[in-house]
C-alpha cells in the first residue's frame, strides 16, 4: 500500500503546518521534559521533533523514516535549527523491521499518525517490542476518523468520508483489541 498522502513538497509543508495547528492537543497530557531520550518512529519531515526539541531542553530524539524523502526533508528543516545540532538522529528503515543500535539509553518511544499508514501495524508494534526497554513507555497519537463532525452536516463531505479508503483502515478497527486515545486528526 503507498502512502496516501505522497511526499510532495506541499504534503511535507501541510505536515509542519498540521503540527502547529495541533501540537497543543497532542502534548496536553504528554510530558517528555524529564526524559533524555526518546525515539520517534515515522518523524516524517521533523514536524515533531522541531516541537519536541524546542519545549524539551535537555531531550535528544532518534527518529525513524521509512523514506528518504521524507528523511531528507526533516534533516534539511532541522538544520535550520542551529541549537538542536547533536540533539537529533534520523535512521532511514522501516519500522516493522528496524533493529537499532542506539548510543545512549532509550527513555521511551512514540509515534503519531503512523499506524494508520502501515499495513499490518501488529507487525511495527511487534518489532518495536525487540529494541524498546522492558519497562519504556510506547506512546502512541492515532487518528480517530469516527470521531469526524462537522454541522452543518454536509453530504458532499459524508460521502467523500464514506469512500474514504483509510476510514476503513482505521488501525483500532483492525487489531480490535486495544483502545485508542481517541486523538483527532
Ligand atoms: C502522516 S506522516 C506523520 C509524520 C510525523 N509523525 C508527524 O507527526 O508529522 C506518517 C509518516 O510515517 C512514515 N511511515 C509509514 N510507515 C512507516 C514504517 N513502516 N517505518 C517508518 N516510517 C513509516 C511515512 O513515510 C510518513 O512519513
Amino acid at each position: 500500500m503507498a502512502y496516501i498522502h505522497g511526499f510532495s513538497e506541499e504534503e511535507q509543508n501541510r505536515l509542519l503546518s498540521q503540527n502547529e495547528v495541533l501540537a497543543p492537543y497532542i502534548y496536553r497530557n504528554l510530558d517528555f521534559s524529564s526524559f533524555t531520550h526518546i525515539v520517534e518512529i515515522g518523524c516524517g519531515v521533523g514536524a515533531q521533533m522541531i516541537t519536541l526539541l524546542n519545549s524539551c531542553p535537555g531531550l535528544s530524539i532518534t527518529g525513524i523514516e521509512q523514506s528518504p524523502k521524507q528523511a531528507h526533508r526533516a534533516r534539511i528543516h532541522l538544520s535550520h535549527f542551529p541549537g538542536f545540532q547533536n540533539r537529533y538522529d534520523i535512521l532511514e528503515d522501516d519500522a516493522k523491521r528496524i533493529h537499532p543500535k542506539f548510543s545512549q539509553p532509550v527513555d521511551a518511544a512514540f509515534m503519531v499518525w503512523v499506524l494508520e499508514h502501515v499495513p499490518q501495524p501488529e507487525l511495527l508494534l511487534m518489532n518495536t517490542r525487540t529494541w524498546l526497554p522492558a519497562g519504556k513507555p510506547l506512546w502512541i497519537t492515532e487518528v480517530f476518523h469516527p470521531s469526524f463532525r462537522i454541522w452543518p452536516e454536509s453530504p458532499a463531505i459524508l460521502a467523500l468520508l464514506a469512500g474514504y479508503p483509510g476510514l476503513s483502515g482505521f488501525p483500532g478497527r483492525r487489531s480490535g483489541n486495544w483502545h485508542s486515545s481517541g486523538q483527532s486528526a
